[in-house]
């Protein structure tokens, strides 16, 4: 076991762990070594000279079996000559990985390609193929990787590269394609290239992602290219940023600034920085003009402003100018910094038919003996934007003694007042070490104020899909299973409140960083507050099969948003929200498909996969993944075991990376594996 190389390891453990056997078909080797010879006699001649009876087939140079059938064949670089002839290929119907790369192929590729089910990896870069790509390639719906670039590939880029929808490679580069690239819009797709070919016209939105290097040499425009001729800058058509992007709660209390997939709170930060630019620089004129005019004058409304500039409070000093206070949910929402505004009036005017008493903020926990600030101050602080989710938008506000908090303003909240406050206290009621604490309320008729501590570190989101290039410090196994586990320990300690009690809305948004990057689960029991109204496509991704009303999540719905964010933390890959008519990736379906199919090591996300001396930790918990992300409730194990799980599988993963450490010399980690390469044993 110790010998063999970390994928292969890995390999293994995943395969125990699939424990469905794959059906084979009645060819078998006789077919496969038969096969193999036709194809030594039409492009082999003397190519492969350990292509004889005296040996075994699968101990041929580049033939890999597995259970009686081959599986792999690898013959890059090795002196191929020919048209590949057609009904060989296709005899090898157990095949996953076929590598042909680096020789002198030539003509089209042959239909019967398409009795290659099994087929993962096609790589025959580097030849002098012709002709089209056979329609016969389509019906390949396993492949995750295709190479087929520098050939002399000719036609148009067909849109049926959709049908392989589980491709996270498709290299074309360097050949002869024409026309221009059809919608592809492949979920998993991460490898894309298309250079040197006759193309033209725009990028489509799905592939703007991609860098320039994808599209070199062509005669496409838009995304990295640069605007098309007749784009502009602020709407470029069909543009990343004219996504809809994840706004369905991408983004939380403390979430940091994210540049992907949070179109909605973008927008809004940027309309709100615009218009309060635009005050605070008259506000200043004013202000200045005023300080001219007298000196000692007193805290003007301007200045408020200018203070007050974010929350979007306005001033506080002066009276609320017209009754405009009630737009709140009015029509003013569609400009955020003006409903924000407007919000403040409402909550400076206490909300129409509001006791005076409730112009108050309303503190839990060890602050309510002495509260530190209070509305006024909170209204006079400046604030950024973190986020918009499905329950309100996020600020960070600053207040003029430099504390920092996170404010949410709750939305669509429409509970009578009583009920609101029995459920906000039950909720201000958890207080733990690994919950980010609910500080205080505000609540008026027209507005509702949440006040968290501040997490400077934002949240689990940004750091797993936030920008991974520019000095990012890569997460690894120890601090992935470390947030993991303080992750279930938080929610079990929720769920130890009451037998009904639950988090509500687990995803990684809602998991923020301390500046240590230790994890605290925050914005626990907001789904209780909302209406019936309420969406529930806003919290797609992580929400339980059988999660119909989102106020009533139970504890083993909670588990199940909590393997998905498990899942999230083992592939590195966003379990996206379905919205508008965009299809999220089914985290736990995709990978339960994968493992079952034993594409192993595709699973987990290449930056983890450096640490190769925790693969069967990894194991353990994407098997424990798995198990909370059932599709039947009774299926799933309770926070508390899993906690426990993740416990245990963190203890055996140090004390075995702590034996390895002890045979080294020096101590020092296990050397980095190579990068995710198309194809490592090559
Ligand atoms: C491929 O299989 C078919 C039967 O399925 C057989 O007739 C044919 O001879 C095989 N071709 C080669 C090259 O082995
Ligand atoms: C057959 O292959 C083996 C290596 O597997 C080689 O040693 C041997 O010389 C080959 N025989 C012939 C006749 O080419
Ligand atoms: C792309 O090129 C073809 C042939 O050169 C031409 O007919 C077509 O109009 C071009 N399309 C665009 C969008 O430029
Ligand atoms: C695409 O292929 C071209 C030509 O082989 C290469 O120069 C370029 O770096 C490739 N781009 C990517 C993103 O791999």
């Amino acid at each position: 076991m110790a010998a063999m190389p970390g994928p292969a390891r890995l390999a293994l453990a995943v395969l125990a762990l699939a424990s469905v056997l794959p059906a084979y078909r009645s060819d078998d080797l006789n077919t496969d070594a038969q096969a193999l010879e036709a194809l030594r006699k039409a492009v082999g001649r003397s190519a492969l000279p350990s292509w004889n009876g005296s040996a075994q087939t699968c101990q041929w140079q580049g033939v890999a079996c597995e259970n009686g059938r081959v599986v792999e064949l690898r013959l890059p670089g090795a002196g191929l000559m020919g048209a590949l002839p057609s009904g060989v290929l296709g005899n090898l119907t157990a095949l996953r990985t076929l590598s042909l790369r680096w020789n002198a192929l030539s003509g089209p590729i042959p239909d019967d390609v398409a009795r290659m089910t099994e087929l993962r990896a096609m790589y025959f870069q580097h030849n002098a193929f012709s002709g089209e790509v056979p329609a016969a390639l389509y019906t390949l719906r396993n492949l995750v990787r295709l190479n087929i670039g520098q050939n002399r590939f000719s036609g148009e880029i067909s849109p049926d590269f959709n049908k392989l929808n589980r491709l996270g490679s498709l290299i074309l580069d360097t050949n002869d394609f024409s026309g221009e690239i059809p919608k592809l819009d492949l979920p998993t797709l991460e490898q894309f290239n298309v250079s040197y070919n006759k193309l033209n016209g725009s990028i489509p939105r799905k592939l703007r992602k991609m860098p320039r290097d994808s599209f070199l040499g062509t005669g496409l425009c838009g995304g990295p290219l640069g605007l098309c001729p007749g784009e502009t800058a602020e709407t470029p058509a069909g543009s990343p940023e004219a996504q809809p992007g994840a706004g369905g709660g991408a983004a939380d209390v403390g979430g940091g600034k994210k540049k992907k997939r949070l179109s909605g709170g973008a927008i809004a930060g940027i309309a709100i920085a615009c218009v309060l630019g635009l005050l605070l620089l008259l506000a200043l004129l004013f202000f200045l003009c005023r300080k001219k005019k007298s000196s000692s004058a007193p805290r003007s409304s301007a200045a408020a402003v200018e203070k007050g500039r974010d929350l979007g409070m306005g001033p506080l000093d002066g009276e609320p100018k017209g009754q405009n206070g009630n737009g709140v949910h009015g029509g003013a929402a569609a400009v955020p910094a003006a409903a924000a505004a407007a919000a403040a009036v409402a909550a400076k005017s206490g909300g129409g038919g509001s006791t005076a008493g409730s112009k108050k903020l309303i503190y839990f926990g060890p602050m309510a003996a002495a509260p530190p600030f209070d509305l006024e101050d909170l209204l006079r602080a400046s604030a950024e934007v973190l986020g918009k989710g499905a329950f309100g938008t996020a600020y960070k506000a600053v207040m003029e003694s430099g504390a920092a908090v996170a404010v949410k303003r709750l939305k669509d909240v429409d509970l009578p007042e009583p009920e609101f406050r029995e459920r906000i206290a039950a909720i201000g009621a958890v207080q733990h070490e690994l919950v980010v604490p609910l500080r205080a309320y505000y609540f008026s008729k027209d507005e509702k104020l949440l006040v968290y501590d501040y997490m400077s570190m934002g949240s689990l989101s940004a750091l797993l899909h936030g920008n991974r290039s520019s000095g990012r410090t890569p997460l690894d196994w120890e601090a992935r299973s470390a947030i993991a586990l303080a992750t279930a320990r938080g929610v079990a300690h929720i769920h130890s409140t009451g037998p009904t009690a639950s988090h509500g809305n687990i995803k990684s948004s809602n998991v923020l960083l301390t500046k240590s990057y230790e994890a605290r689960v925050s914005d626990h029991g907001l789904p209780t507050l909302v209406g019936p109204s309420f969406s529930l496509t806003r919290v797609s991704g992580y929400r339980a099969p059988e999660v119909t009303d989102i106020r009533r999540v139970s504890q083993k719905a909670d588990v199940y948003s909590f393997g998905v964010l498990l899942l999230e933390l083992l592939t590195g890959k966003a379990p996206t929200h379905a919205v508008a008519n965009e299809e999220g990736l089914d985290l736990p379906r995709w990978v339960q498909s994968v493992v079952r199919e034993e594409w192993t090591a595709e699973v987990f996300d290449q930056e983890l996969l450096r640490y190769q001396s925790v693969e069967e930790e990894m194991v353990q918990l994407l098997q424990l993944a798995i198990d909370c992300s059932a599709q039947h409730p009774d299926r799933r194990p309770s926070m508390s075991d899993a906690a426990a799980r993740i416990d245990e599988i963190r203890r055996s993963a140090s004390s075995s990376s702590a034996a390895q450490h002890a045979t080294t010399a020096d101590g020092s980690p296990a050397a980095p594996a190579p990068e995710g390469d198309d194809e490592p044993s090559l």
